[in-house]
């Protein structure tokens, strides 16, 4: 594919910046910093809003691959944002007093084990394990103090309302506990972009925290729970859900000891799910409820984000000996596998999936293995006019709500690993559009 030059892109990005610079209007700058911001999507989402003369204003950004020396998501994030205000370290070295007073932190960080142990040697009496990186952003509001940013929103996998497996929600509820004895309330909700009309199937968690004394604070303060989960809480305002009644709440009180969590969360009942798909935490206390989508909107297909067939690469398409591996891979099998600790053999099943991909449907998921020629069962093939292919890169950056050639720079399988790390863009936007009307 004829990919255009990431310094073209560079050179429009300072312009616009410089033109912008010029006509420097408005009211109320959102001080936003974006953590493991990957090639930006909550930047991208948040840029978007504008309401009476303000807008967010990404003053910092961090983002590291511990995992390649090639940084390919930041050196594609300096392409289209700037060198400026961006730091490419593991967060985990980065000097607290390094980083800009902002309002605003968001940014998504890996599902992890967020368990602590206590610990003579720590002043704080307890530690996280190393390299977990919800600790990070707890030392960066920890040790803001006064200034710490009065909100918070963030994305994760909604695995982690229900991890670990043996004690199910324990790492959400040292989430919470934390972020409560920094002095937040907290607002959840599991969204399926493709539920609201957006082009993806893809359920993730976002989680929005709001400091003492701020309005989003007071609403949580003041209003009934009810009133908060269906009509006032900042995912009600913008993705509506249907009524939720009294009876389906589930409100319990946290302990304010993470190490008391760590040992003794839900170990009576590790099956059953402490957190359900939305609810909020204040002064400790946490009301959560299982919940639908309330959408009657525009919706969108796969169909829609496809590319002119004239302008797919030749490699992207599937020839009749390949489609018999992929056909494997989508099908049900049985295999018997053999466990390489204990020896024990067992059988391995998988039922079928539907192959090719329905055009007419929102897409699966996008993952990080999405890219690359090799049959796989989770990548995304279509069908069309009775040609079968993959997705290209600049389809998979639609199905996400990024702008076409984002990625541009680096190969295709690696646009696509970054895309299947990324998020859909819309649900950041409008979430932008509910936070900054609250604020102003
Ligand atoms: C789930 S992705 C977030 C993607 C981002 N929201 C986007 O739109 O592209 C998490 C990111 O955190 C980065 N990361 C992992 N460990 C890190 C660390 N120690 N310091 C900074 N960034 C890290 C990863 O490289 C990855 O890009």
């Amino acid at each position: 594919m004829k990919t255009p030059n990431l310094f073209s892109f560079y050179q429009k990005v300072e312009e616009q910046k410089n033109m912008n610079k010029q006509m420097n209007v408005t009211n109320q700058t959102i001080k936003t910093i974006e953590l493991f911001a990957g090639v930006g999507g909550f930047r991208i989402g948040l840029e978007k809003v504008k309401r009476n003369n303000s807008e967010f204003k990404v003053v910092w950004s961090n983002q590291w691959e511990p995992s390649t020396k090639t940084q390919h998501a930041s050196d594609i994030y300096c392409a289209r944002f700037g060198f400026e205000n961006h730091c490419n370290e593991d967060i985990a070295t980065v000097d607290v007093s390094d980083i800009p007073d902002h309002d605003l932190l968001v940014g998504g960080f890996p599902c992890q084990d967020y368990s602590v142990a206590s610990t003579l040697k720590n002043s704080h009496g307890l530690v996280g394990k190393k390299g977990v990186l919800w600790w990070e952003i707890y030392r960066i509001i920890r040790d803001k103090k006064g200034n710490a940013p009065k909100y918070l929103l963030l994305e994760n996998v909604d695995r982690l309302l229900k991890s670990p497996a043996s004690q199910r929600g324990r790492d959400f509820a040292i989430i919470l506990s934390s972020l409560n004895e920094l002095g937040y309330a907290v607002e959840w909700r599991v969204i399926n972009a493709s539920d609201y009309g957006m082009p993806q199937r893809r359920r993730r968690i976002f989680i929005f925290a709001t400091k003492q004394n701020t309005k989003s604070y007071n609403i949580l303060k003041e209003n009934n729970s009810l009133e908060i989960l269906n009509h006032t809480g900042i995912f009600a305002k913008t993705f509506p859900i249907n009524e939720i009644v009294e009876n389906d709440l589930i409100i319990n009180k946290l302990s304010n000891d993470l190490v008391d969590i760590t040992n003794n969360f839900n170990k009576e009942t590790p099956k059953k799910n402490a957190f359900l798909d939305t609810g909020y935490m204040i002064n400790g206390i946490y009301y959560t409820v299982k919940c639908n989508a309330n959408y009657n909107g525009k919706t969108s297909v796969l169909r829609d984000f496809l590319e002119d067939e004239k302008n797919i690469p030749k490699e992207f398409y599937i020839d009749s000996e390949e489609l018999k591996k992929w056909e494997y891979q989508k099908g049900a099998k049985s295999i018997e596998r053999i466990n390489k600790i204990t020896g024990h053999k067992y059988l391995y099943t998988e039922g079928s999936m539907g192959f090719p991909d329905c055009l007419e449907k929102p897409s699966r998921t996008i993952i990080t293995g999405e890219g690359g020629a090799s049959p796989s069962r989770f990548k995304h093939v279509v069908k069309v006019n009775g040609k079968y292919r993959r997705l290209t890169p600049l389809e998979l950056e639609r199905l996400n709500m990024f702008p076409d050639n984002h990625t541009v720079g680096v190969s295709d399988s690696k646009r696509a690993f970054l895309m299947g790390n990324a998020l859909v863009v819309g649900i950041v936007e409008k979430l932008g559009h509910t936070l900054l009307s609250e604020i102003n």
